[in-house]
């Protein structure tokens, strides 16, 4: 499976999103849509930026019941994404759901990552919102357990979490990994972050950047930098 540098496109309208992407001239990196943007600009927004020739994650996070996200996913590999992704929250059952809507007639479907617990999320608003008592790494890695048995592809997680996740659940069960700042960038409103080469030695599979590449002065060096850190 292809390590690469995932550019979160967290813009508002499609033309902010092209007035980006039309930078990037020679290699076309592969490309995060998530809610603000699908919502901003709906499927017409996928069909696009993959007519460009960009590999693409639709970040839409379903958690639904198990019929519905059904359906949904069926819905979602007609857009022909690359990657999608759901709460593992939703139970295994919903995620089997998912996997199910998501295959297409001829047996092939986009990668499906199931997100743990958010990051925005922690032991106390766990205990206290959710009533879930167990520290909270005990119930990411069983969260991206249950992912693994309803036989998802992966989960996003924490760089420093990615260790972990191939530990319990095997090298082939893929990371994908926000939360990546360059070592003398600003870190803005992450917590935990880590350089795209650490990302790599600790054997994340796909980093997802948004900011210091979109608000870099110049989008495509900071990407370039990304993939030479992370990939070559
Ligand atoms: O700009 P920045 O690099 O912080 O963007 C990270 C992207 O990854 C954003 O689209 C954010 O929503 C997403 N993300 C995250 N942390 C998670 C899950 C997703 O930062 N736990």
């Amino acid at each position: 499976m292809g390590k690469d540098v995932i550019i979160a496109c967290d813009f508002d309208s499609a033309e902010k999103t092209f007035a980006f992407l039309d930078k990037f001239t020679g290699r076309k990196p592969f490309v995060k849509i998530g809610m603000e943007l699908y919502y901003a600009e709906g499927p017409s927004i996928v069909k696009e930026i993959k007519k460009r020739g960009h590999k693409i994650f639709l970040d839409l996070k379903l958690h639904d019941i198990p019929n519905t996200v059904k359906k949904s996913m069926a819905v979602l590999s007609r857009l022909d994404v690359d990657m999608t992704n759901l709460h593992a929250a939703g139970t295994k059952r919903m995620m089997e759901a998912a996997i199910e809507g998501l295959t297409r007639p001829d047996g092939t479907r986009p990668m499906l990552i199931a997100v743990t617990q958010l990051t925005s999320t922690d032991q106390e608003a766990m205990e206290n919102d959710l009533l879930i008592k167990e520290p909270i790494d005990k119930v990411v890695m069983h969260y991206a357990h249950n992912a693994m048995e309803a036989g998802l592809d992966g989960v996003v997680c924490s760089p420093l979490e990615a260790g972990k996740v191939h530990d319990r659940c095997g090298k082939n069960f893929v990371t994908v990994t926000p939360g990546v700042r360059f070592a003398d960038g600003d870190i803005g409103d992450q917590k935990r972050v880590m350089t795209p080469a650490e990302a790599k030695k600790i054997g994340s599979d796909y980093i997802v950047v948004g900011r210091p590449i979109t608000a870099a002065e110049d989008p495509v060096a900071a990407y370039e930098r990304c993939v030479a850190e992370f990939v070559d």
